[in-house]
């Protein structure tokens, strides 16, 4: 069993009169938050890409109770909590949504695990252990009561099924039978959309040296994040080809923007190299910034004229070595393609990664 369990939380219930083992979990940023819903990983269910299970059960649960429209939203947004918010104001007809809900929940959950072979080593760790999520608010995936609560140790004194837990337990069981567990989809989002409309830790912006706000999206990140932004850049000084800075992202949904300047294109073997640079040093600065989630608009291939295939394989390569030199960080990466023509170069470069039409 792996040794994060004997210092995150591994520990026993009472069972009738036996004593068994059992992991409880809370929040995602503790060591058995894989088990989470608000856990943050990329998986794909009848062809589409979810960033976290909070995102796949909200979105059902909108679609189950007949709300497209806020479905739609829980898909724009990345941020948990605020997909729950969105879940939380659907008229519910508890009867339909009782009796389906741990059914989609189990379908969500192997897909999660199955399509991750990380979370699925993870999982299979935890052995036969009971498996039981702590939450004093949520009466209905969790036992009911927190974590540091004497009552999640006896299953009588549950407020709550912990649905989660036990469809976790169950899933567990499937993908100790099923031997076979997916190869890995490349943890990466194509998204054909405007990235001004990403609601992510950050967004992406192709910048110039200069900071001041040009054309593309550039023009586009500045009029959608309001004035202020551009007045941040005024104290930065300005940044260099490949360099990468960051700012408050003001009226965008996101939290931050990350500005980088492409370099123009030549044809020349500086190009690849100062292009791969922005991707990783604007993932750079996102990580230092302890940030999750990014999007990445296809730098250069507008006005600096980079060939959209060759910006693709380098914008994708960065990224893909990035991940080799990080393996323990969690980064969710979307490449946001605003035209047809980019969104075709990436799709076909990745035909296995997850694609969306922003909605
Ligand atoms: N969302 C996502 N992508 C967008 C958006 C948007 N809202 N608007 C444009 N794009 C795409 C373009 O289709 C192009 O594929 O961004 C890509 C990059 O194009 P540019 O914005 O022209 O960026 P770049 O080629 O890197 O040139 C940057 O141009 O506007 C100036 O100040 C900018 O000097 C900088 C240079």
């Amino acid at each position: 069993m792996a040794d994060i369990f004997f210092h995150g939380g591994r520990d026993y219930l009472l069972y009738g009169d036996q004593q068994q083992k059992a992991i409880f979990f809370h929040d995602a940023d503790d060591p058995g938050g894989f088990m989470c819903n608000w856990y943050r990983s990329g998986f794909v269910v009848d062809g589409i890409a979810y960033t976290s299970m909070e995102q796949y059960l909200m979105s059902r649960k909108c679609l189950v109770l007949g709300d497209e429209a806020a479905a739609a939203r829980i898909m724009k947004t990345d941020i948990p909590a605020n997909q729950k918010a969105i879940a939380a104001n659907v008229k519910e007809n508890s009867v339909i949504w009782d009796g389906i809900k741990q059914a989609i929940l189990m379908r969500g959950l192997y897909a999660k695990f199955q399509q991750n072979p990380p979370l699925t080593a993870l999982l299979r760790d935890t052995e036969d252990v009971w498996l039981v999520a702590c939450s004093q608010t949520d009466k209905i995936w969790t036992c009911g009561v927190g974590i540091a609560d004497e009552r999640r140790r006896d299953p009588k004194c549950w407020l709550g099924p912990n649905l989660l837990g036990f469809a976790l337990m169950e899933v567990r069981s499937a993908l100790k039978e099923s031997k076979e567990v997916a190869p890995e989809v490349e943890p990466i989002v194509v998204v054909h959309g405007d990235i001004t409309k990403m609601d992510l830790d950050c967004v992406v912006n192709a910048a110039n040296r200069t900071l001041f706000g040009g054309k593309g999206v550039d023009a586009a990140i500045n009029k959608a994040a309001g004035p202020k932004l551009r007045k941040e850049y005024l104290s930065m000084g300005g940044c260099r080809v490949g360099e990468a800075k960051i700012t408050k992202a003001y009226n965008l949904p996101c939290k931050w923007v990350i500005h980088t300047v492409g370099p123009t294109y030549d044809g020349g073997p500086n190009n690849a190299v100062q292009l791969g640079d922005c991707y990783r040093n604007s993932l750079d600065l996102a990580m230092e910034h302890n940030l999750h989630a990014i999007a990445f608009p296809a730098i250069s291939t507008g006005f600096l004229g980079y060939p959209l295939e060759e910006a693709a394989h380098v914008a994708i390569d960065a990224v893909r070595r990035w991940r080799v030199s990080n393996p323990d960080y969690d980064m969710h990466v979307t490449f946001c393609c605003f035209d047809t023509k980019n969104f075709e170069a990436y799709k076909k470069i990745l035909p296995n990664a997850a694609t969306m039409e922003q909605l």
